[in-house]
């Protein structure tokens, strides 16, 4: 082994993935949220002016919120308004995509570290969810329960973690994916998978394509792999990527995959025009260093795919305040959707961090602070009155406004939230649940009045992407699952052109034969 390991041992590579954690520098990567860790040992709020830097995004302006109302004809939702979504790459092209040519995919996930999930992990959901109704577009739900085992088996490394199965896992997603669909997905444009029960077809192939672009090195530098990382994990990224291509999803576009050397030409033609739907990839910004990869790497492909356009968030707040973000491995961090009412007034009371001073009447005097205060924060994302918000904010600063009433404002909002959600849990049943996982063509309008209903980008008719989705429901029809009358009309309007070709004297030089 030693031989080995000295042979493939890139100089450049971290030791492992833990190595990276004791450093005091703030660290967001898909493996590590933390803010920069101070001399005494205090976390620092999280720094995104920096993390914009350091991953080379663009900040949200008030021009692409003008932009995206324009276009859609809707309110920015408040998640952009108050910029908690700050960042992005490419928006602007695919509110182009979508004035032009109409529509685009939508394409999001979670990995199921465990069954229950917390308020944070609603923020992405909530925002896509709004995404979706307001451009009604199709949207992909990834449940990354391979990624989940196989990091925790990796966290062990070299002892690994006895009892844990893929099962479990699997099991962790569908419990996740109950309380995701409890926020309200449309089921006619909303497809989620989980890893374990989906992959394969063209999905499959794409990621294999994906992986041979990918060394080593470059997951290594990427995502603090080292030569002790289990290889699952090294190549997990491959399928993270292609899962934004909607090539990988034939049947959501009424398309059938690839079945072999006779599968009709035709059909093929419609499978490549699928690539060239574009793909918007709301999430937390920690998962940007997967995106950065497929966006590098996206025209490479085969059939080459635009690059994906991604808009991130910040991360919710943990209970203690700046620095950290909720956590499920720490139950006083965070609210979880499985909360009671009372449980999520106690843990606001107890544990939500205060903006205010330390005494009623200094408090009074110098006013509070919310932009560090939890339940501000809290109400900063599910509140959606500006006035009210706006209105609580100015009376925090002047002293009017007191902790407690901040928190009974933020306990209020939040109990709403979760028992309305817990409602519509109940009624998400296994059959439910199976209707959004079974593979079958969405039904989406997408936006109404493109202004390039038939362009192409190269004069080939069935690229843009409208041409692509209305392919899709042609195809539909044609590439084989036609009935038997379609089929042999077809082959017959086939043997008639091959004659007509034929001839001599209709054809011109050259047609037919290249
Ligand atoms: N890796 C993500 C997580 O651990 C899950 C995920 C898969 C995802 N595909 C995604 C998240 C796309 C955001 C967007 O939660």
């Amino acid at each position: 082994m030693a031989t080995t390991d000295a042979v493939g041992a890139p100089p450049a590579v971290k030791s492992d993935l833990e190595a990276k954690k004791a450093s005091a520098q703030q660290q967001i990567d898909p493996y590590n949220v933390a803010g920069e860790v101070d001399e005494q040992g205090n976390i620092k709020a999280i720094d995104y002016d920096r993390l914009i830097q350091e991953f080379g995004v663009q900040p949200l302006s008030e021009e692409h919120l003008r932009r995206f109302e324009t276009v859609t004809g809707k309110k920015a939702h408040r998640l952009m308004r108050r910029k908690l979504f700050f960042s992005h790459r490419d928006f602007d092209k695919i509110l182009d995509a979508y004035e032009q040519h109409g529509t685009f995919m939508l394409y999001t996930g979670r990995g199921p570290s465990s069954g229950s999930m917390h308020l944070g992990h609603t923020v992405p959901f909530l925002f896509t969810k709004e995404l979706q109704e307001m451009f009604d577009v199709p949207l992909v739900i990834m449940m990354t329960d391979d990624e989940k085992y196989l990091y925790t088996r990796n966290k062990n490394e070299g002892h690994q973690k006895a009892g844990v199965a893929p099962e479990d896992f699997l099991d962790f997603a569908h419990e996740n994916i109950k309380d995701i669909l409890a926020l309200g997905f449309d089921p006619k444009k909303t497809f989620i998978y989980t890893d374990y029960e989906y992959l394969g077809g063209h999905f499959y192939r794409n990621a294999s394509e994906f992986e041979s672009l990918v060394t080593f090195n470059q997951a290594a530098g990427a995502f603090g792999f080292g030569n002790s990382t289990n290889i699952g994990l090294i190549a997990y990224g491959a399928k993270q990527c292609v899962a934004a291509f909607p090539s990988s999803y034939p049947d959501l576009f009424g398309l059938k995959d690839y079945r072999g050397p006779d599968f009709p030409p035709e059909a093929k033609r419609r499978h490549k025009s699928l690539a060239s739907i574009p793909t918007l990839i709301p999430c937390a910004i920690d998962q940007e260093p997967y995106f950065r990869i497929l966006r590098d790497r996206c025209e490479r492909m085969t059939d080459p795919h635009p690059k994906t356009s991604l808009i991130l968030s910040k991360f919710l707040t943990a209970l203690q305040g700046p620095g950290g973000k909720m956590s499920a491995s720490d139950p006083n961090s965070a609210i979880f959707m499985s909360d009671t009412s009372s449980q999520i007034k106690n843990k606001i009371n107890k544990h939500a961090f205060s903006g205010g001073r330390e005494s009623l009447e200094e408090h009074r005097k110098l006013g509070g602070n919310p932009d560090v205060d939890v339940a501000f924060t809290y109400l900063s994302y599910f509140l959606e009155d500006d006035e009210e918000l706006e209105d609580l904010a100015k009376r925090y600063r002047s002293g009017e406004l007191l902790t407690g009433e901040m928190k009974q404002r933020c306990i209020a909002e939040l109990q709403k939230f979760v028992t309305d959600f817990q409602e519509r849990r109940k009624k998400v049943t296994d059959e439910v649940m199976r209707e959004y996982m079974r593979p079958r063509k969405l039904e989406f309008g997408g936006n109404p009045s493109p202004t390039k209903p038939k362009a192409a980008a190269n004069g080939d008719e069935g690229t843009a992407s409208n041409g692509a989705a209305a392919d899709g429901e042609k195809a539909a029809r044609e590439d084989g699952r036609g009935t038997k009358g379609e089929r042999k009309a077809a082959k017959l309007a086939e043997k008639k052109a091959q004659k007509l070709a034929q001839r001599p004297k209709d054809a011109e030089e050259g047609a037919g034969g290249t």
